[in-house]
C-alpha cells in the first residue's frame, strides 16, 4: 500500500516521534508500505512522520548511489538515537519527499554514532560517515521534528518562504501522491 506523503506545514512533520515497542499494532505492514511508499516516490528514505504517524522510525536505502562503503545500505531504524557527531562540517545539497522542488546545501558533520532497533527489535550501536551518515542524520531529523531548512540562513529561508507556502496550500506538482495541510 503507498502512502501519501505528508507535505511541508503539516505540523505532524514538527512533533517528536514517540518511542514504540513489538507491539505496535501492524508494525510489519507499516514497514513493508513504507519501503513501497518511499520506492514509488524515488526517494532514499522515508520517516513515519512524513507518512502521518508520530513514532521514531524511519527507514533508508542508499543502494542507488552506489556508495563503495556502503553498497547494499537498505535499513529500518527503530527509537534511534544519534549519540554523537563529530568532524569539520561538511556541505550537500539535500532535498526532501515533504519540501518538494527545493534542494539546499546543508552544512553537516561527516561521522555519526547511532544507537537503534531494527526490525526485530534488536539494540545496534553503529558508527557511519559520508552519504549514509548524512541520510540518517536527515531522517533522523524528522523523527525529532525537524527539516533540513532548519539547517540553512535566516536569509536563505525568508528567499524560500513563499515557495514553501505554495508547498503548503498544495500547489506544487509531484508526481507522487501527497497530503497537503492548507485547503485551497
Ligand atoms: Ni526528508
Amino acid at each position: 500500500m503507498i502512502y501519501p506523503i505528508v507535505a511541508y506545514g503539516d505540523p505532524v512533520l514538527r512533533k517528536v516521534g514517540t518511542t514504540i515497542t513489538k507491539d505496535y499494532p501492524g508494525l510489519d505492514d507499516l514497514i513493508k508500505n513504507m519501503f513501497e511508499t518511499m520506492y514509488e516516490s524515488n526517494g532514499v528514505g522515508l520517516a513515519a512522520p512524513q507518512i502521518g504517524k508520530s513514532i521514531n522510525l524511519f527507514i533508508i536505502d542508499t543502494t542507488a548511489f552506489e556508495d563503495e562503503k556502503y553498497p547494499d545500505f537498505k535499513k529500518v531504524f527503530i527509537n534511534a538515537e544519534i549519540l554523537n557527531e563529530t568532524g569539520e562540517l561538511w556541505e550537500f545539497e539535500e532535498g526532501c519527499l515533504s519540501i518538494p522542488k527545493i534542494r539546499e546545501n546543508v552544512n553537516r558533520h561527516p561521522q555519526i554514532t547511532i544507537k537503534y532497533q531494527d526490525e526485530n527489535f534488536v539494540w545496534h550501536e553503529e558508527v557511519y560517515d559520508g552519504i549514509a551518515a548524512r541520510v540518517i542524520q536527515h531522517e533522523y531529523d524528522h523523527v525529532k521534528g525537524k527539516l533540513f531548512i532548519d539547517h540553512i540562513s535566516e536569509l536563505k529561508k525568508r528567499l524560500l518562504k513563499n515557495k514553501l507556502l505554495r508547498i503548503a496550500k498544495g500547489e506544487v506538482n509531484v508526481d507522487y501522491r501527497m497530503r497537503f495541510p492548507v485547503l485551497r
